[in-house]
């Protein structure tokens, strides 16, 4: 099984970045997690990050027929991208989105996501764990 793992902007600056809302560890520590956790399943992983929107449409197109699922982080773009929504439905491949926040408990502009009207799975507020539970999710339904 291969999975597409895609970060949206500034959560390459994770460590940096109002570490009282999303800590102290790094985007580099968290590529790290994501591929013990994936090796620890015997899964196979791509860990892609930009902070540019038409970048992410292209990694999504890019998922067709090589990917047997995508865990999505889009950031701020879940708030606002009609494109990724539709690079997803395009592609149709699996997904899984994560918020290392808990989104609802933030400002009411970081309530809605347009990524959710297609991901399967959610999960917000649990930090890299959250990764985890959608890595496993997603190995344990599609695997
Ligand atoms: C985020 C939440 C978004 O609202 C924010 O714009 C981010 C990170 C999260 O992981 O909690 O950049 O997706």
């Amino acid at each position: 099984m291969k999975i597409k793992i895609i970060n949206g902007p500034n959560l390459n600056m994770l460590g940096i970045r109002e570490p009282d809302v999303y800590g102290r560890q790094t985007y580099k520590d968290l590529v790290s997690f994501v591929e013990n956790v994936c090796s620890e399943l015997s899964v196979e992983c791509s860990v892609y990050q930009s902070n540019h929107e038409g970048d992410i449409v292209t990694e999504i197109q890019n998922c067709y027929g090589e990917y047997d699922a995508i865990v999505i982080n889009p950031a701020a773009y879940t708030h606002t991208s009609v494109a990724i929504l539709d690079a997803l439905k395009a592609v149709s491949v699996p997904t899984a989105e994560v918020h290392l926040s808990e989104v609802s408990e933030r400002e009411d502009f970081r309530h809605f996501s347009y990524v959710s009207l297609y991901a399967e799975k959610v999960v917000t507020g649990k930090g890299f764990d959250g990764y985890k539970e959608a890595i496993c999710y997603l190995v344990e339904k599609y695997k």
